[in-house]
């Protein structure tokens, strides 16, 4: 595999659209099939920057809107040395959420617009795939009860929606919209076979750069 690079691939979608249950079982899947492949999560709660951005997603501090939004893109940023070399090393990674959610989120609240929203993220690794699961808001409202993080209200999702639905009009990314409605192991096929195909043309490319 010398000279293969990873692929970059991202899911994202609304709250409960099932991100985290298909990016484990896409990792799970790949790797089976002799990809190498991992698994990576934004917000990383885990870094010191993390913690500060938990603490505000449970309701424990409380930080301006601008301030909360740069931590999340620092979050991404902190992390791009390692993704830069697991790609490098021939690892696909998959990542549940990414600057797209981070967008999107901001953007929902009054006073931001897309473009400042995007300018903190302009540079990231650019995604090879990003696959956008797709839930209406009434089909998302019949699986398990939101929690009680912030963010996590219909009216506030229902405008991250329209905000996502902005950010997919760019012919620069790959994005691949998936039906969520449908069960876990249909979904599942679609987004490998998306995934293989991504893999396969990433490796012999150069990685680029986001909204650059
Ligand atoms: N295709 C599906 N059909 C029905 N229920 C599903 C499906 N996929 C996931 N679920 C269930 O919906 C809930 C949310 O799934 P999951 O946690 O994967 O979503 P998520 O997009 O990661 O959510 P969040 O944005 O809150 O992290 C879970 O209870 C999960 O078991
Ligand atoms: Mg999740």
């Amino acid at each position: 595999m010398t000279g293969r690079r990873g692929a970059l691939i991202i899911l994202e979608g609304v709250d409960r659209a099932g991100k985290t249950t298909q990016s484990t079982k896409l990792v799970q899947a790949l790797q089976d099939r002799g990809h190498p492949a991992e698994m990576m999560k934004f917000p990383d709660r885990t870094t010191k920057i993390g913690q500060m951005i938990s603490s505000y997603l449970v309701k424990a501090t409380n930080l301006e809107d601008h301030t909360v939004h740069l931590l999340f893109s620092a979050n991404r940023w902190e992390l791009v040395p390692l993704m830069k070399e697991k790609l490098e090393k021939g690892i696909s990674l998959v990542v549940d959420r990414y600057a797209f959610s981070g967008v999107a989120f901001t953007s929902a609240k009054p006073g931001f617009t897309l473009e400042w929203c995007k300018s903190p993220d302009v540079g990231l690794p650019k995604p090879d795939l990003v696959l956008f699961l797709q839930l209406s808001p009434a089909e998302a409202a019949q699986r398990e009860t939101f929690g009680n993080e912030r963010y996590e209200r219909a009216d506030f999702q229902k405008t991250v929606l329209q905000r996502f639905n902005q950010l997919m009009t760019d012919p620069t990314l790959n994005w691949q919209v998936i039906d969520a409605a449908r069960t876990i192991e249909e979904l599942h096929k679609d987004i490998l076979r998306h995934s293989e195909v991504a893999i396969e043309q990433a490796a012999t490319q150069p990685l680029k750069e986001l909204w650059k």
